[in-house]
């Protein structure tokens, strides 16, 4: 895709990954909204990045995705990219089982449910800018599941299988549609201090932004690459390694 000239939503922009992709795309001389729950989170990325623009918006709630689209289309409507890469992860261990299932619902919700609903409310829009990008981000977990977090991984293989269903669907339009694979990067995402021992977020960022600008559909990075790429026998091999 080309990264400049474009007008970006990103969700869950404030931090992380999110905030990378979102420097990378002013860079490249793009506008860029992002969206999150935390009003102080946001007010800091755009103190970083002044040409930020900024939208408090929970994408947990069904009502404030649509919401987000009518602003959007009100206040943005050149918008012809958006990013669903809002997410949370928790490590729960369903054996021990003490968590209430809002705990569990709302990885549910965030992860999968959010990104398939804002994929459908945006298809009309972006069919009415053209060119246009749906970059959906799901993880190596999608591929290979941590163990350590059950529902995180089974959402992310979720949104993997939408997207391919996605694309197939839209390949006569002018939307295309790309998967971010990331691996571990040490990002606060579950908490700070559980990354830490992920690729660092900039060089992550960097050859994702490298590889949309060369046209690649379905990018990850060091070891998600080798989970994206893996055969089945691959695959078993690696779960039994991350698991123990
Ligand atoms: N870091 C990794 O190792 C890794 C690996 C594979 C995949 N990923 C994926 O990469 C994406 C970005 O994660 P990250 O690592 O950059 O973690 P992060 O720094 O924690 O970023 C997640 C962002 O999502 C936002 N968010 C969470 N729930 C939201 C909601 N309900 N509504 C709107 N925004 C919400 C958070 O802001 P608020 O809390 O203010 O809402 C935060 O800015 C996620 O989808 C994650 O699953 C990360």
């Amino acid at each position: 895709m080309n990264l400049s000239g474009n007008t970006v939503l990103i969700t869950g922009g404030a931090s992380g990954i999110g905030l990378a992709l979102a420097e990378r795309f002013l860079k490249a001389k793009s506008e860029v909204i992002i969206c999150g729950r935390r009003q102080d989170k946001l007010q800091e990325a755009k103190q970083k990045f002044p040409a930020l623009h900024t939208k408090v918006c929970d994408v947990a709630n069904a009502n404030e995705r649509v919401a987000l689209l009518e602003w959007i289309e009100t206040e943005f409507p050149e918008t012809n990219v958006l990013v669903n890469n809002a997410g949370i992860q928790h490590r729960v261990n369903l054996d021990a089982g003490t968590a209430g299932w809002e705990h569990y619902r709302q990885e549910l919700l965030i992860n999968l449910e959010a990104p398939v609903h804002l994929c459908i409310l945006f298809i009309p829009h972006l069919k009415k800018v053209n060119p246009s990008a749906i970059i959906n981000v799901s993880s190596g977990l999608a591929f290979s599941p941590g163990a350590f977090a059950p529902v995180y991984s089974a959402t992310k293989a979720g949104l993997h299988s939408f997207t391919l269903s996605l694309r197939h669907q839209l390949s006569k339009t002018s939307i295309e549609v790309i998967e971010i694979v990331p691996p571990a990067v040490n990002t606060d995402l579950g908490g700070p201090g559980l990354h830490t021992f992920g690729v660092p977020v900039n060089e992550f960022a960097d050859s994702v932004m490298n590889r949309l600008a060369n046209g690649e559909q379905e990018v990850g990075y060091g070891t998600s690459e080798k989970n994206r790429l893996a055969s089945r026998q691959e695959l078993d091999e690696i779960f039994k390694r991350m698991n123990g």
